[in-house]
C-alpha cells in the first residue's frame, strides 16, 4: 500500500480536484475509463513531494463511479534518465451527488484537532451522506505533519467515496506553514474563494480571512487581509451560479455576524460585509453555512442578533466546548430543508425545519 491515508474527491467550480497522500515522493496521475489525469505543470510532473491535488472535469468521474490512483515512486530525478520504480495503483468507488432528493449533507467545523470526536460525529448518515462540507478551523499549520493530520481526517470520513467542500477558517491562516495551504487544498491560483455545482447544488464558497483587524498584535505584522477582502468583494459581483440548482454561500466566519458583542476587536469590515451580503441576496442564497463561534444556532433572516439584515437563514453549525462537538446534519427532502445538531453519539440535539 504505497497511500499514507485515504485520497479525497473535493469539489471545486464545476470540477473536482482529488488530493492524493501518499507514504513517498513520487509520480502521480488518476485514470477514469481511458483517459489519465496528471497534477501537470505545463507539462512536467512534479515527483518530489509526497502528494498530488489533480483537477478533473466531473463528468467522467460522475460516469465511471470509480477511479484509479496511480503512483510510481521517485528514486531519482535528475537531468537526464530520471528514475522511478513500476507503478502501483489502487482503485476507489465514487458516489456522486445524483439524488434531487432526500439528499444528506454533513457540516462540521472548528474541530481545532479534534478528530476522534469529529470522525465519530460526522458518521451520522454512516454509508447514507452524501455530501461533505468541512468548514474551517480544523488547526493551526507549524509543519508538514499538521497538513497531513487534516487531509487523513477528511479521507477518514469521505473515504476518498463521495464529495467534498473544503473551506479556509481562520485558525488554519495561523503558523509557520499556513502560506501553503493552497499547496493542498482547493483555490484557484492562490484564491481560496470559489463556486461550486454539484448534482442538484450549487454556491459560492467565501473566506474572511482572520476574525481581527491586520494591524492585530496577535498577528505580528504577517496578515494582509483587507486587499484579499477587496479582491473577493470584486470577484463576488461577477459571480453567477446556475439556474435551477440549490444556492448556498458556505464560510468560516459568519459575515452578518462576526461577533455576538458589537463594537468589540471581532467587529470589523461592516462595509465590505454588507456588500458581500447585497451580493448574496443578487445570487439568490436558500441557506449560509458557518462555523467559528463553536456554538450552534441559526439566524433567521433579519434576525435581531445579526449585525447586518440578510434575507436568508444562516446556520451556525459547529458547537465545540466542554468537551462536545456537534456539527449538522442537512436534509433536503419534499422542498424543505431540516437541520440537526448531532453529536458524536449519533444523537440530535436540536432539529429545525427552514
Ligand atoms: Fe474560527
Amino acid at each position: 500500500m504505497f497511500l499514507k491515508c485515504k485520497p479525497t474527491v473535493f469539489v471545486i467550480d464545476n470540477e473536482y480536484e482529488i488530493l492524493i497522500y501518499a507514504k513517498q515522493n513520487g509520480l502521480f496521475s488518476v485514470v477514469i475509463g481511458n483517459e489519465r489525469y496528471y497534477p501537470e505543470h505545463s507539462g512536467v510532473l512534479d515527483s518530489e513531494k509526497p502528494f498530488a491535488r489533480i483537477r478533473i472535469p466531473q463528468t467522467p468521474l460522475n460516469e465511471a463511479k470509480k477511479y484509479t490512483v496511480c503512483y510510481r515512486e521517485t528514486v531519482k530525478r535528475q537531468a537526464y534518465f530520471s528514475q522511478f520504480k513500476d507503478e502501483e495503483t489502487q482503485e476507489f468507488a465514487f458516489r456522486p451527488l445524483e439524488k434531487t432528493d432526500d439528499i444528506r449533507i454533513y457540516h462540521i467545523a472548528d474541530v481545532h484537532y479534534l478528530f476522534e470526536d469529529a470522525i465519530k460525529t460526522c458518521d451520522y448518515f454512516g454509508d447514507d451522506l452524501d455530501f461533505l462540507i468541512v468548514n474551517g478551523d480544523i488547526g493551526e499549520v507549524e509543519t508538514e505533519e499538521n497538513y497531513f493530520d487534516v487531509i487523513r481526517f477528511v479521507g477518514e470520513i469521505s473515504r476518498g467515496e463521495i464529495p467534498t467542500l473544503f473551506v479556509r477558517g481562520n485558525h488554519d491562516t495561523r503558523g509557520k506553514l499556513a502560506e501553503r495551504y493552497t499547496d493542498y487544498f482547493p483555490a484557484n491560483g492562490k484564491n481560496t474563494y470559489f463556486t461550486f455545482e454539484l448534482g442538484a447544488l450549487c454556491g459560492v464558497v467565501f473566506d474572511c480571512g482572520e476574525d481581527k483587524v491586520d494591524e492585530q498584535i496577535e498577528y505580528g505584522g504577517s496578515n494582509a487581509f483587507e486587499p484579499f477582502r477587496r479582491r473577493q468583494t470584486a470577484w463576488l459581483k461577477r459571480v453567477e451560479l446556475p439556474k435551477g440548482k440549490i444556492p448556498f454561500a458556505v464560510g468560516h466566519i459568519i459575515p452578518v455576524q462576526t461577533t455576538r458583542h458589537a463594537g468589540d476587536p471581532f467587529d470589523i469590515e461592516r462595509d465590505i460585509y454588507t456588500e458581500w451580503n447585497a451580493q448574496f441576496e443578487r445570487l439568490g442564497v436558500k441557506l449560509m453555512l458557518c462555523g467559528h463561534i463553536h456554538d450552534a444556532y441559526i439566524l433567521q433572516e433579519n434576525d435581531a442578533r445579526s449585525l447586518i439584515k440578510h434575507n436568508y437563514p444562516v446556520v451556525v453549525g459547529s458547537k465545540q466546548r466542554n468537551g462536545e462537538l456537534w456539527g449538522t446534519a442537512i436534509t433536503i427532502k419534499n422542498g424543505e430543508i431540516r437541520i440537526c445538531f448531532t453529536d458524536k453519539n449519533r444523537e440530535v440535539k436540536e432539529s429545525y425545519i427552514l
